[in-house]
């Protein structure tokens, strides 16, 4: 087996690949015949630059139950919409809970407000399995608790959180909740109203399918943030501050129009196969994955076994063998590429005890068979015999 080089992609909690084709079509379509600056301008190229963007709108709230798509805003990404949700929403003074399974994207921006002063927060501890404590939850508001941060599924074990819940505890105190679906949006079905959820943030690039640079933040009616950026929005351009109306209060400056004309691509191809299918073939993919993992002398995998509570992602540590050279070792010899260490969750990786070595994070994708997870195995086996696991 040793050298028998494969191309199997097992990081798709990082980004997926591959597209769909006609991602890569309708991002290389769009900027070939369609290439004005939406919003600015008077003539065909802009406006079919225009219609783009506002089918991408409407696709987007569609696909998320939203009433009114002029309240998403285009990100970067889920990092550029959390920012943009706790920077424009939190004042001098505000507390804030957050799940210790919050990716970087979180902490960071939290853990400066905080050193300087700005915000309180608590973080609520959650079970070596990635479930938050929610008699924690409820004894931890504060008057002064503004916001509650919930990570929709975890990146390092791929854990769903029950978001309604935790949502109805918050605005049982008039607290609104943020969203992190970055791994989620696209394979768990996520439904703004009955969920009730007052902000979203999403990216386009992992299981929505579509091309880096592409994301997304949900504002609810009523909630105002401050703009994180200001600048040119194509639209009252005798204001001297940033309009006050949803999408431009935060999109300013050129859109990426090339990456949401894939993005929309994306979403149509979710929608052609089916959410529901979707997330059905990931988790018998992970339940395999999972299974065969035990199988392995030596091995501590992480995370719920029940595949129902999870994305499809899984996370292991092979006897004491360092996680990078594990993952140096899987794609050098056997063309098997995944992410290993912390995954920009060190509060996670505390939670399941793996701080600060890591694990080896396995995120299997919508195109990857059965066969691919065997090879893996093999080559797993093989990497355990040699090293005398
Ligand atoms: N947050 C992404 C990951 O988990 C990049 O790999």
């Amino acid at each position: 087996m040793t050298g028998n080089k494969n191309n199997i992609y097992f990081d798709n909690a990082a980004t997926s690949w591959p597209k769909p084709e006609t991602v890569y079509h309708s991002a290389e379509i769009h900027m070939r015949s369609a290439f004005g600056n939406p919003g600015r301008s008077g003539h065909t190229r802009t406006l079919a630059a225009d219609r783009l963007i506002y089918r991408v709108r409407e696709k987007t709230a569609d696909f998320f139950n939203i009433a009114d798509p002029a309240r998403i805003a285009f990100t970067l990404n889920a990092t550029d919409a959390l920012n943009m949700a706790i920077k424009g929403l939190l004042e001098k003074g505000d507390h804030v809970l957050y799940t210790a399974m919050e990716h970087n994207a979180v902490l960071r921006p939290l853990t400066r407000l905080k050193t300087e002063g700005i915000i309180e927060t608590t973080m609520i501890p959650c079970s070596d399995e990635g479930d938050p404590d929610l008699v924690f939850l409820e004894n931890a508001y504060r008057p002064s608790t503004r916001l509650l941060i919930i990570n929709h599924a975890s990146n390092v074990v791929g854990t769903i959180v029950p978001i309604k819940r935790m949502i109805e505890s918050a605005h049982q105190r008039g607290v609104p909740a943020l969203v992190d679906t970055a791994q989620s949006a696209g394979c768990i079905k996520i439904d703004i109203q009955a969920d009730d959820i007052d902000l979203l943030a999403f990216t386009g690039h992992k299981s929505l399918l579509g091309p880096t640079g592409t994301g997304g933040l949900y504002v609810r009616p009523g909630l105002d943030l401050k703009p994180l950026r200001e600048g040119g929005t194509g639209s009252q351009s005798e204001l001297d501050l940033q309009p006050e109306n949803m999408p431009e209060r935060l999109e300013a400056g050129t859109l990426n129009s090339t990456g949401l004309a894939g993005l929309l691509a994306g979403i149509d191809y979710i929608e052609d196969r089916g959410l529901d299918n979707i997330h059905d073939q990931e988790k018998k993919i992970r339940a395999y994955l999972y299974e065969r993992l035990l199988d392995i002398k030596g091995i501590t995998v992480f995370g719920p076994p029940e595949t129902d509570r999870c994305t499809c992602v899984v996370s292991f540590n092979l006897g004491d063998t360092d996680c990078g050279s594990l993952g140096h070792i899987l794609e050098n010899r056997y063309g098997i590429f995944c992410r290993t260490g912390l995954h920009c969750a060190p509060y996670a990786h505390r939670t399941i005890g793996t701080f600060p070595a890591g694990t080896v994070r396995i995120s299997p994708g919508i195109f990857t068979k059965t066969d691919d997870i065997d090879y893996f195995i093999k080559a797993l086996k093989e990497i355990a015999t040699l090293t005398g696991i």
